[in-house]
């Protein structure tokens, strides 16, 4: 069974829990885990943090984030994929192995810890960036949900 849903929401800072949350609700209907659910957050917020302080540096009123999620359940219901699309349409980022390596930032003078790229990596399945100078970023990212649950049934299964 397939659900989607798509979210545009102005890129301000106020927004970004809202975002956070509105994916961890999306995501329930694979039946994820407190721990899966908690990394899906991690994740969205880092990202939608980018296109806020980073995409949009001279922040104005229609300045966006769309947030597309496509969510696949699988017949037995025990486990599912999330697939989760950020975009911004601000300044781009004209150097993207550069951007993702660990600790690399341009806002250093700012708090910013440089691994929002690697968080995003570490806590999902699947990762990927596209980015064009002065049109955008998208990200892509994937998580499996349920796959631990779903292979111990199996195990109990065939024990
Ligand atoms: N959506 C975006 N638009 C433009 N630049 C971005 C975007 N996301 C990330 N970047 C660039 O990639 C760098 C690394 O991002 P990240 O790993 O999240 O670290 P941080 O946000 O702490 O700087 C940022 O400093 C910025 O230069
Ligand atoms: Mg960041």
């Amino acid at each position: 069974m397939n659900n989607y849903m798509k979210l545009e929401l102005a890129a301000i800072g106020e927004n970004e829990s809202f975002a956070r949350s509105a994916v961890a609700a999306f995501a329930l209907f694979l039946n994820p885990s407190l721990t899966e659910l908690s990394d899906i957050k991690t994740a969205v917020s880092e990202a939608v943090t980018n296109c806020i302080v980073h995409a949009y540096r001279q922040g104005k009123e229609g300045d966006k984030i769309v947030i597309e999620c496509r969510a696949c359940l699988c017949p037995d219901a025990l486990h599912g994929t999330l697939h989760i699309e950020i975009t911004d349409y601000g300044c781009g980022i004209d150097d993207l192995e550069r951007a993702i390596a660990p600790f690399y930032t341009t806002l250093g003078d700012e708090e910013r810890s440089g691994m929002g790229f690697t968080i995003m990596q570490t806590f999902m399945d699947d990762f990927s960036v596209e980015s064009e100078r002065g049109r955008g970023t998208k990200v892509k990212m994937v998580k499996k949900i349920g796959i631990e649950a779903a292979d111990e049934v199996e195990k109990r299964a065939n024990a």
